[in-house]
Order: C-alpha cells, then sequence, then structure tokens
C-alpha cells in the first residue's frame, strides 16, 4: 500500500497579496483576479453552482467523461502520470484513473491542505498507485518541480477539467497552454486531456452566470468578505449588487460588482472612491468554439486533437496530443 506524498511549493505571501489587490482596485476600471472568489465559503458556494439547474457545464463534462471513457482509453496513454491541474477534491480524476490504467497521480492545487483528505481517501481505492499532493500556484504558468522525481520515460496526462481555461483571455490562454506543452515532457504518447465550455444561446450563458436562487450573486458578492481579510478593507456587502454580462465581442461572460450608490472603500494605507453604478470586474468566462479552440492548441505547440462534445455542442472535452 503506497501513502501519498505532500509538496508544498507555493508560499502564501501576505504583503504580495495585499498589493496585487491594491493594485487592482485602484485601477480605472476596478478589477481582482477570479483565484480570490475561492476562500473556504466560495469553494462550497462555487460547488453548489455546479448543481443548479441553470449552470450544466459541470454536468454536462462528467456525462461526457462517463459516456466516452471508452474511447478515450483508446487514444490516451496508459500507464501514464496524471497531473490533476486544480484537483480540488479530486473526483474527476478520481473516476478516471482506474479505466485509465494511470500509473501514477500528482494533484496540483494552490495549497496541499485542499487535496490532503481527498487523497487520503482515493489512495484506500487505489491502494498501489503512488499519489503526490503538489502545492503550487500554476496561474502564471506551470512549473512542475524536481521533488516531484517525474520520470522522463513515463508518459503524462494533464488534465484540466471544468473549463477553467475560460477564465484566461485568449492572448493569456496561449501563454498558458504553452507552459502545459513543455510540462508534457518528451515522452510518446503524453499530452493535455481539458475541458472546454461552448459558445451557446447569450440569454442561457446569462442565466447560467445569474441563477435564480442568486447563488452566483452570494458567490461574487463573497469576494468583498473574503478581501477584506486580505486587505483589512471595509467593503460592505450591501452596497454592492451581482452583475453578469455576455460580452459578444470578447466571445465571453463577465462577472461584475457594481457599487449601489457612491462610496468609498478604504484599507490600510489607501481608499477608493466609487461612483453609483461603477464596477469590479471580478471574473472572465470564455467561451470557445471547438475550431477556434482547436487553433489555439496547435498554436500552443500541440499536434493531433480529438473531440468529444455533446450533440447540442454545449461542451467538449479535447485530447491534444503533445
Ligand atoms: C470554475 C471558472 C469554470 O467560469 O463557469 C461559475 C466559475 N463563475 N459561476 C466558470 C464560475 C461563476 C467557473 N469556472
Amino acid at each position: 500500500m503506497s501513502t501519498p506524498q505532500f509538496i508544498q511549493i507555493y508560499q502564501h505571501n501576505a504583503a504580495a497579496v495585499a498589493q496585487e489587490l491594491v493594485q487592482g482596485l485602484s485601477a480605472p476600471h476596478a478589477y481582482t483576479s477570479p483565484k480570490y472568489l475561492y476562500d473556504a465559503l466560495g469553494s462550497r458556494l462555487f460547488e453548489a453552482i455546479t448543481e443548479l439547474p441553470e449552470y450544466d457545464l459541470t454536468r454536462t463534462e462528467a456525462q461526457l467523461m462517463h459516456l466516452h471513457s471508452a474511447d478515450m482509453v483508446q487514444h490516451l496513454p496508459t500507464g501514464a502520470c496524471w497531473i490533476d491541474l486544480g484537483a480540488g477534491n479530486c473526483e474527476k480524476a478520481g473516476r478516471l484513473l482506474g479505466p485509465m490504467q494511470a500509473a501514477r497521480y500528482v494533484a496540483v492545487d494552490i495549497s496541499v491542505d485542499f487535496v490532503r483528505q481527498a487523497l487520503d481517501t482515493l489512495q484506500r481505492q487505489h491502494p498501489d498507485l503512488p499519489m503526490v499532493g503538489l502545492g503550487a500556484d500554476f496561474s502564471n504558468g506551470l512549473d512542475l518541480p524536481d521533488a516531484l522525481e517525474l520520470d522522463p520515460a513515463q508518459p503524462r496526462v494533464l488534465f484540466y477539467p471544468g473549463s477553467s481555461i475560460g477564465n484566461f483571455t485568449p492572448d493569456r490562454a496561449l501563454g498558458f497552454l504553452q507552459s502545459l506543452h513543455r510540462a508534457c515532457g518528451a515522452a510518446i504518447g503524453s499530452g493535455l486531456l481539458i475541458g472546454v465550455d461552448l459558445l451557446k444561446d447569450p440569454d442561457e450563458l446569462a442565466a447560467a452566470y445569474d441563477d435564480a436562487l442568486g447563488v452566483t450573486a452570494a458567490f461574487n458578492l463573497n469576494l468583498l468578505l473574503h478581501i477584506n481579510r486580505l486587505l483589512d478593507s471595509d467593503f460592505s456587502v450591501h452596497d454592492w449588487h451581482h452583475l453578469s454580462l455576455f460580452n459578444a465581442k470578447a466571445s465571453r461572460v463577465e462577472m461584475h460588482l457594481q457599487a449601489r450608490h457612491e462610496l468609498t472603500v478604504q484599507w490600510p494605507g489607501g481608499e477608493r472612491q466609487f461612483a453609483e453604478g461603477e464596477t469590479i470586474h471580478t471574473e472572465n468566462a470564455c467561451k470557445w468554439t471547438v475550431p477556434n479552440f482547436e487553433a489555439l492548441l496547435h498554436s500552443a505547440g500541440f499536434a493531433s486533437t480529438r473531440v468529444w462534445t455533446d450533440p447540442a455542442q454545449r461542451f467538449a472535452v479535447l485530447w491534444a496530443q503533445a
């Protein structure tokens, strides 16, 4: 029986986080990184979002993975090292490790604490599969540390589900995918298994990010509570309104927080005034077409791609060989 190994690379730096937040909040069009949506409560609210009738992204992806797992075994390498990017509860990869005959599992998340329990549970289901929890921030590109002791001869499957790639603008998505291509290494058969939400009816997209129960609104507004803790600022949730809109030109859903009236937010050493109706841009969710996303993968250095999609083309799972 193997026991999971845990490596924490990313070190939280409170001063750097505060500086990054102040920079965004002080910009002419205030913005924050979507990674701050995921504190403990934010992560739970996101899980609740995936249960909403309006938000079928996660369910459609799970169906595709389930429906096409036999075909995936045909195209993906067996005996591979699976590297799960943003592993969280490790459930999505956990369902594939057996059928895909994985030889090693690396669960990457910003904090190993997020994957510790999930890996311990998964290890009991796969007693002989070597597992590693890696605490790393890959939002600016993936750099696999030597401490992982990856076997250069073992094929790698980089697993990036959930359409998290949509958080990147196309030019940043390209740079990110290039870093994933490098991380595939030199072994034959390596590649990237990625889930991408597709461009669809704008009204449906709007509803998916502004649900009737108000869970997405809570998810967005909770960011203010998280920022207050990180920055010691004095945001009041009552002053702000959840706004989601479809930006057709940029093919993306945008989430904003909109000031209900003129107000000033203060933090140690600074402040920012907001006019009534002014917004903080909190997230982009870019929506791709299959041909555009395949072209992006090719620009990033990936070779052939295999695509699985649902009949209504709402979501796509792509296997891109390095
Ligand atoms: C986790 C980034 C894929 O963009 O759909 C859900 C996050 N934001 N509802 C998405 C999210 C608002 C989600 N991703």
